[in-house]
């Protein structure tokens, strides 16, 4: 055993938890993997050479504070120029579907045309993915606001809804020959409560107030934006990706499963409601008294287009236990249990008996509440693990066996659901490199890449996981080819 590699026997034990795991997917379930323009470009690269609009991540990195040693996404992995190598990567490891974003602080200029030199980024990105067999899964915002919107007030701006579907109508008309699906947006629960509320990713705020509009005006730029590319792109399925955290009661208490009710509603209900049945939950309004703004009621009607969606798309990374706190704003409280197990940023990952239960019952939730609403089909699009690679005592650097322990719990609670009725067609590995983690910046614990990324070279090395990945990607191709075969 070297410094890098796991040795044999460890090998051998990948192998046959990746054949047990291949063996229970069906032929049409989609594996994939994903990343985001941002955490991945390097924008002082698309900057200089493109001239591209810096994004409001890179001022609130520098001088924010909350960002981890304020590290930049200046430099990132740069895949503005080792997007070819990241191509083959990807298709090494077998994979045959693919989600990232189309930026649109780099796709249009400030004045909103077309930045032609990043289209043609794009377009040979797409070309060369298309070209080695790969589908494209698009998001059209994955937090890379220009920074001069933010400027202006960024999300808590009603117009910043429409300027987004410029972009979403741009991007398109342009990429949609390309795409395979197109998410409009990812994780608004992040863009708002996290960003504008909760303050801990750009920019940075502390207002409920305010983040309850910029989070009205996500789901209506969603709205707006559903209706747009469905004009221009008719043929192209249209979805949207949103992170869901299922919330368990601490006790049976009514209390507490109130606070279960509260915690549900504040990160999954408030966005899958209106988008679904054109209404906020009632419960958190009233908890929030005055400090919830009042919507205009035809809003509602260009936010419920949930029926309209091809894919809802799933992120999910931890659940949480709850009891009721009357001191709070929010009404409830995050319970840490103890032998609460959890990746190196401090984010549970099992309690059991609930994680990564947690995900299946978190689409089950979602099935029953949200189907008779045309909820169709989802896809979890993003899951995955940080850790700073060598994440068991002595193990070599490319050896992360709890990513593969973790990625292959999730997927059997996937199939668990699939398999009781849950329409879940899909799994995304969150993510092919180590990159840049927002707040997180390049911190060591912060590594979700099934590829070790070397943060002076930028070198690009498998671990463990991606081979798990390979392996499973390579005996599910095999089986789909044998049994064509015998057809
Ligand atoms: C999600 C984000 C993604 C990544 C993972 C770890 O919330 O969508 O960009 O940062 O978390």
């Amino acid at each position: 055993m070297d410094k890098w590699h796991a040795d044999k026997s460890e090998n051998l034990i990948h192998n046959v938890s990746a054949l047990r795991t291949a063996e229970r997917l069906p032929n049409d379930f989609i594996i994939g993997v994903g990343d985001s323009d941002l955490q991945v470009v390097g924008e002082k690269f698309s900057r200089k050479e493109e001239d591209s609009q810096a994004t409001m991540w890179r001022q609130y990195a520098r001088e924010s504070g909350r960002v981890y040693r304020n590290d930049t996404p200046d430099r990132a992995v740069d895949r503005f120029h080792r997007w070819e190598e990241d191509v083959d990567l990807i298709t090494s490891l077998g994979f045959k579907h693919y989600r990232t974003s189309v930026s649109w602080s780099r796709l249009l200029n400030k004045d909103q045309s077309v930045n032609q030199d990043a289209l043609e980024w794009y377009q040979k990105l797409f070309r060369r993915l298309r070209g080695n067999g790969i589908r494209i899964y698009a998001t059209l915002y994955h937090w890379e606001l220009p920074a001069h919107i933010h400027e202006e007030g960024g999300w808590k701006n009603r117009s910043t809804a429409q300027a987004f579907c410029e972009h979403a109508r741009i991007a398109v008309t342009e990429l949609g020959e390309w795409m395979d699906e197109v998410f409009i947006l990812n994780e608004p629960w992040c863009s708002s409560h996290n960003s504008y509320f909760l303050g801990h990713h750009a920019p940075g705020e502390g207002n409920l107030r305010d983040s309850l509009l910029a989070a009205h005006h996500l789901l209506l730029a969603q709205g707006i934006a559903t209706a747009t590319i469905r004009e221009v792109v008719p043929d192209l399925p249209v979805g949207t990706v949103y992170n869901i955290e299922p919330a368990f009661a601490y006790t049976e208490t009514d209390d507490d499963r109130f606070a279960a009710q509260l915690a549900n509603e504040f990160f999954n209900d408030w966005f899958f409601q209106p988008l679904y049945e054109g209404t906020y939950p009632e419960a958190l309004r009233e908890q929030y008294g005055a400090k919830c703004p009042v919507f205009d009621p035809e809003d509602m009607e260009m936010i419920r287009v949930g029926d309209q969606l091809a894919t809802m798309g799933i992120n999910y990374y931890q659940s949480k236990v709850v009891r009721r706190c009357f001191e709070n704003a929010l009404g409830y409280l995050p319970v840490r249990l103890p032998h609460e197990e959890t990746n190196e940023l401090g984010w549970s990952v099992s309690v059991p008996p609930i994680y990564p239960e947690g995900l299946r019952i978190g689409l089950e939730r979602l099935h029953q509440r949200y189907s008779e609403h045309g909820l169709t089909r989802m896809l979890v699009t993003e899951n995955g693990y940080a850790g700073s690679g060598n994440d068991a005592p002595n193990s070599p650097v490319l050896d992360d066996p709890l990513r593969i322990q973790f990625h292959e719990n999730h997927l059997h609670q996937v199939m668990s659901a699939r398999e009781g009725g849950v329409p879940v067609d899909g799994y995304f590995a969150w993510t092919l490199l180590d990159n840049y983690e927002w707040a997180e910046g390049y911190r060591p614990e912060a590594r979700f890449g099934l590829v070790h990324v070397d943060r002076d070279t930028l070198d690009r090395a498998p671990k463990a996981s991606a081979e798990w990945f390979k392996g499973l990607n390579g005996m599910r191709a095999e089986r789909v080819s044998t049994e064509g075969q015998a057809a």
